[in-house]
């Protein structure tokens, strides 16, 4: 690509749900709920900006039992890729077992059988007031979203669903929702932040590996944020130009809890709750903001 503006696409929407058009397929993302599944299969779902990188390091690194050698032969994204990105499916078919893999996708895209009980599904959830602002951020420097004109235009556009996974509330809920379906677990970013050491063995309980004491420590030292921003398999400083502008931000941004409260005006804030509390209000979810 030679000109990086010719790049910034507009979202199409698909059945109802907004599709980046320089990485996604509409008839692509219709053939993943066919896959074939099977039970060694993991995939972590999650809203965009909710931690995902942070559980492809986390799980490359429980797979390699915590040698961070191990895991230098390939990205993390190229390892546990985006079920939706075009191309996914011959990957996926032809990778070795265990099949990790991650996705933004609303429920009722992903494979039938996973939704039916095979394989494992890891959701990650985060305080979506911090994801609204790290969603804010990531739109300034990648090159195939629309550059908001400012945070409150991004705001507007985040609370109407107007963004790629679409509305918030509706993808945690609808996930949440069919949990009993499937082999679930359910883990979220504050958590991790608060005692990542815990949420490590948490995951490899539901993974069913038994890693020793040393190993979970090396797991744990190696996916901080610290240590992942000087790991080029973790940062995705090598994902190309054409797709992020590394000269304008950093995908490892700030990794913290509340940064909402330096972004949000006290209206915006006192909206958003009010939004909140009425869409959650049969969900037993609770957050923590700060
Ligand atoms: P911020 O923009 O708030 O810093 P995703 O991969 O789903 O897009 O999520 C990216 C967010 O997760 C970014 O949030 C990023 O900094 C944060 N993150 C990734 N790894 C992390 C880590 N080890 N510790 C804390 N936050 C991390």
């Amino acid at each position: 690509i030679d000109n990086v503006e010719d790049f910034k696409y507009k979202l199409i929407t698909h059945r109802g749900f907004h599709l980046i058009s320089a990485i996604h397929s509409p008839e692509e993302v219709d053939r993943i709920q066919n896959w074939e599944i099977q039970d060694s299969d993991v995939f972590v779902v999650t809203y965009p900006k909710s931690g995902t990188i942070w559980l492809q390091q986390i799980l490359s690194l429980i797979e390699a039992r915590g040698d961070i050698e191990a895991t230098k032969d390939q990205l993390n994204s190229e390892r546990m890729p985006w079920i939706e990105l075009i191309g996914s499916e011959e990957k996926f078919i032809s990778a070795t077992p265990p099949r990790i893999r991650v996705t933004h996708l609303q429920h009722r895209f992903v494979p039938i059988s996973l939704r039916q009980g095979t394989g494992k599904v890891i959701y990650v959830a985060r305080n979506p007031k911090d994801i609204l602002v790290s969603y804010y951020h990531f739109h300034k420097y990648a090159c195939m979203l629309e550059t908001p004109k400012d945070f409150n235009e991004f705001y507007e556009k985040f609370m109407e669903g107007q963004v790629y996974g679409n509305c918030w509330f509706e993808h945690i809920k609808t996930w949440y929702s069919h949990r009993d379906e499937m082999n679930f677990l359910y883990i979220t970013y504050e958590d991790m932040i608060k005692d990542l050491r815990s949420e490590v063995e948490r995951i490899c309980v539901f993974l069913g590996k038994d890693l020793s004491e040393n190993e979970l420590e090396d797991v744990v030292k190696h996916s901080t944020f610290k240590n992942m921003l000087n790991n080029k398999q973790a940062n995705y400083q090598q994902i190309p130009i054409s797709l992020l502008d590394q000269q304008n931000g950093s995908f490892l941004r700030k990794g913290t809890v509340g940064d909402w409260k330096n972004h949000f005006t006290v209206a915006q804030s006192e909206q958003f709750d009010q939004v909140f509390q009425e869409k959650m209000k049969d969900v037993l979810l609770s957050f923590v903001w700060d």
